[in-house]
């Protein structure tokens, strides 16, 4: 049985562990943080729930110890500082890509096979910066953010709809970002209906304006950034990827030509099993979407020129 490793034991880290022993693919999950005893506190909190969930996958918390992570098969990274109200992800890069990078490279000696996502911010380019710090190859890093901002489009569209959130079925691609990511209300259905039918322009814009700052909306009534919703995207993509599962789920992953675009980690439909992120899906974009997905890449390229010009990367 698998063994995952969460970095981090914030609101975020400590979620996904949570999320992860009541998903129930794991036979161990090792939650580490460098913060004395919040990691083990957290660990034995969750531990004390076993019986009640019926779970019988086992959450040790340890302190800045990666021996304890040796083996993993998946590493999640949420390292770093979370947003306050008003800031966008992009103005966390200054911490946070000294503190990711460290980290990566600490968790991948202990664990030189293992699956890597990372939720970080600004996480587009933590993806990045986690690919050529560690020389990676691309499958195996992989940024968890359109499945969140999916999420929560699949939740807006469920609210103006009326309807189940199991029926209405949106994705978003492009970046992590307020302006950068790009809900594809075009392709969104209920129920094999296109929504694009059962919603007025004016109502489909609006669902697209409020999924593109879901985040921010969550940040403003937190004080924080959210952490439910980024626990369970990252746990259902980590599910895929320990059962082989093969389902199609929007990731951050690195473009090598795809959807016109090189360089960069983004936002875009991939295949997830057992190998990590398999096969980037290349869908058939309107002409509106392909523009939008270029300015897209374009603001996260200028994102990623900040780890050159601060020599966190060199090239
Ligand atoms: C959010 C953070 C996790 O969007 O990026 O809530």
């Amino acid at each position: 049985m698998a063994k995952v490793t969460v970095i981090g034991a914030g609101n975020v880290g400590a979620t996904c562990a949570n999320a992860i022993l009541h998903m129930r693919y794991a036979s161990e999950v090792v939650l580490l943080d460098i913060k004395e005893g919040v990691s083990e506190g957290k660990a034995m909190d969750m531990m004390q729930t076993a019986k009640l969930y019926h779970f019988d996958s086992v959450i040790k918390g340890v302190t800045n110890h990666y021996k304890e992570t040796d083996n993993s098969d998946v590493v999640i990274i949420t390292s770093g500082i979370p947003r306050k109200p008003g800031m966008t992800r992009e103005e966390l890069i200054g911490v946070n890509a000294g503190i990711v990078k460290n980290v990566v490279n600490n968790a991948l000696e202990h664990s030189p096979n293992a699956i890597f996502i990372i939720i970080s911010n600004p996480m587009d380019t933590m993806t990045y910066l986690t690919l050529k710090a560690t020389g990676l190859p691309k499958n195996r890093v992989i940024g968890m953010g359109g499945m969140l901002d999916s999420s929560r489009f699949n939740y807006y569209l469920s609210q103006e709809l009326g309807a189940s959130q199991s029926d209405v079925e949106g994705i978003v691609i492009g970046g992590h970002g307020d302006t950068t990511m790009i809900p594809l209300i075009s392709k969104a259905s209920c129920k094999c209906i296109p929504v694009t039918s059962l919603l007025s322009e004016e109502q489909a814009n609006d669902v697209v304006a409020k999924t593109m700052v879901g985040g921010a909306t969550l940040t403003k009534l937190l004080g924080t950034s959210a952490w439910y919703a980024p626990g369970a995207a990252a746990g259902t993509m980590v599910q895929s990827i320990i059962m082989n599962e093969k389902k199609i789920f929007p990731c951050c992953t690195y473009l090598d030509g795809e959807y016109g675009q090189e360089d960069l980690c983004i936002g875009v439909p991939a295949i997830l099993g057992k190998d990590g992120c398999e096969k980037i899906i290349e869908l058939e974009l309107t002409e509106d979407e392909k523009e939008k997905f270029a300015k897209s890449a374009t603001a996260v390229k200028n994102t990623n020129n900040i780890l050159y010009e601060s020599q966190i990367l060199t090239r």
